[in-house]
């Protein structure tokens, strides 16, 4: 699959969805749907990005984002690097800025970043003259991660040809204050259509989320058991204890891990207050047995695995689209 020309791509960046309209959307699902094609072939290669140089730039650990841009842009036939925080010249003080500006110097068009700091990303794309895309920035945005879990959710509830997802109800549940997920596809599934009800502990769900401006608004919830039979889809978000500077115990956020799974978890007995064909997401890393059961995350409704293979579709769609925007064709 190749861009048509019929819809001339305006971003040279992808840093956060809240950037893209519902129609750019749906034009870089409709693109990854044709490179989708391309990982059954017998030769899993198209030229695309031949002569074009990706490199990945990691200062916060991953293994499906990291590994699935790389796979994307070896697929388009890009020449790679690999750049991990650790074990680099950042232990010796080197900034985040002069770090992407000299590995900018070896010739890149597109930079991935992945970093603890929310902005990272802007401000790379301020300061460098390649095209960014966010890999995942501190609490703010993930938006690739928004992007196949929104395909997945076109792809299991029958909505790949409209790519409008009026009348579907999808639940994000969990850790919504520190996860950068939950923006990226709140705003996604918003501009979109679908309704989005957060559900978590009052101390993981702040108010603000209610709102989003620009006429989109959120349900909220601390009531999953109640949440369920409404809804198409489940997207279960990690615990992420690193954020809540509590260590294992969450910290402030809740009393105990028992509580939390006790009001939060998504257990098999849980699920059975869902519809029968609910769709049951998760972006990963999991906490087994804390907000998923493994009877859960293994089971027949799970679309945990797809999404990670949407995931890698979905990514050559950005690195093309956003060549193709540096470009200027
Ligand atoms: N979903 C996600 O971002 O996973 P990684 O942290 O492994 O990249």
């Amino acid at each position: 699959m190749t861009d048509d020309g019929k819809y001339p791509w305006p971003h040279r960046h992808l840093l956060t969805l809240a950037d893209y309209s519902a129609d750019d959307i749906r034009h870089v699902l409709t693109t990854a749907r044709g490179f989708e094609g391309i990982s059954t072939r017998s030769v899993k290669k198209a030229p695309a990005l031949r002569g074009r140089v990706v490199a990945n730039l990691f200062f916060e650990d991953s293994t499906r984002t990291s590994m699935s841009f790389q796979l994307a842009a070896q697929r388009l036939s890009a020449d790679v690097l690999s750049f991990s925080g650790k074990g680099s010249s950042v232990s010796k003080g080197e900034t985040l800025v002069d770090t992407a500006r000299n590995i900018e110097a070896m010739g890149v068009d597109v930079m991935v970043v992945r970093h603890h700091h929310s902005g990272a990303a802007a401000k790379l794309a301020a300061n460098v003259q390649c095209s960014v895309v966010n890999a995942g920035d501190g609490r703010h945005a993930h938006p690739t991660q928004g992007l196949l879990d929104i395909y997945t959710v076109a792809k299991r509830c029958g909505r790949l040809d409209s790519l409008d997802f009026t009348g579907l109800t999808v639940a994000i549940v969990g850790d919504i204050a520190n996860s950068r997920v939950a923006r990226s596809d709140l705003i996604g599934l918003k501009k979109l259509g679908a309704h989005v009800i957060l559900v978590g502990p009052p101390t993981l769900l702040p108010r603000g989320f209610a709102d989003l401006g620009d006429g989109m608004s959120a349900e909220l919830s601390h009531d999953l058991d109640a949440v369920l039979p409404r809804v198409d889809v489940v997207n279960m978000l990690r615990v992420q204890f690193e954020r809540m500077g509590g260590g294992k115990s969450g910290g402030p956020a809740f009393p105990s891990t028992r509580e939390y799974t006790a009001r939060y978890g998504l257990t098999a007995a849980r699920l059975k207050r869902a519809r029968p064909g609910v769709v049951v997401m998760h972006p990963g890393p999991m906490n087994r047995g804390l907000e998923i059961d493994a009877a859960v995350a293994d089971g027949p409704n799970s679309a945990i695995l797809e999404q990670v293979s949407h995931g890698l579709a979905v990514r050559m769609a950005v690195l093309f689209l956003v060549t193709t925007a540096a470009q200027g064709t």
